[in-house]
């Protein structure tokens, strides 16, 4: 899989992401499915948007004991995800037990990518609440390299690490970049943001874009925008 940008369908509902989805006849975007559309329609909502020629990344960032991971990653390998997610601090030993699960009987699989710490936890966080105290960047990329380590493909990350893990892991190691904006478009709620073209620029793999597309007036304009600026 090359560069693409993946459409955060962050909808409560089946309804909403269809009258979304509808609106794409022509290419057919990278969706990404999260915790709250999946919990509330369950593993019929993924079946139906693949059915409708759509890649799926299925983002439920998954972490417990590694017997538990690999069985709930053969669920999900059968539903024929293109892309699912874990916690890296679930250790090495989740992420290898996840990779197995993950691995179909004909070799096959999808793309597991690791979350590192989420950009929600800062630094005080982490050394109050988790009891780490190393620099939080240096986290990061330690848990990018056991990552890399376990044989798992990418990271999830910020735009401006992305150039990092790179460096760390190699360019073969995949970044996916949240906190993507337009230059001239709304920030939200995100705080460290890049455009389509920095994110390419600094050699992100592929782009998470929610809102920015979502909430456009043209989705379907905001989106080959984004396609545009990121692959060109
Ligand atoms: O609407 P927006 O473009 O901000 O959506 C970004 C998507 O990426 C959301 O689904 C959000 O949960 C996800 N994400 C993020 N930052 C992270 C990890 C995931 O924004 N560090």
């Amino acid at each position: 899989m090359g560069k693409d940008v993946i459409v955060a369908c962050d909808f409560s509902s089946a309804t909403a992401v269809y009258e979304f989805l509808d609106k794409f006849t022509d290419r057919k975007p990278f969706v990404k499915i999260g915790m709250e559309l999946f919990y509330a329609e369950g593993p019929s909502i993924v079946k139906e948007i693949k059915k409708r020629g759509h890649k799926i990344f299925l983002d439920l960032k998954l972490h417990d004991i590694p017997n538990t991971v690999k069985k709930a990653m053969a669920v999900l390998s059968n539903l024929d995800v293109d892309i699912c997610n874990l916690h890296a601090g679930g250790t090495g030993r989740m992420m290898e037990a996840a990779l197995e699960g993950l691995t179909r009987p004909d070799g096959t699989r999808p793309l597991l990518i690791a979350v590192t710490q989420l950009t929600s936890t800062d630094q005080e966080s982490m050394e109050n609440d988790l009891l780490i105290k190393e620099p939080i960047d240096k986290v990061v990329m330690h848990y990018a390299a056991t990552a890399k380590k376990a044989g798992l493909d990418g990271v999830v990350c910020s735009p401006l690490e992305a150039g990092k893990v790179h460096e760390i892991c190699g360019n073969d190691f995949l970044t996916i970049t949240p906190g993507v904006r337009f230059a001239d478009g709304d920030i939200g709620d995100q705080r460290r943001v890049m455009t389509p073209a920095e994110a390419k620029k600094i050699g992100s793999d592929y782009i998470v874009v929610g809102r920015p597309i979502t909430a456009a007036e043209d989705v379907v304009a905001a989106y080959n925008r984004c396609v545009e600026e990121f692959i060109g």
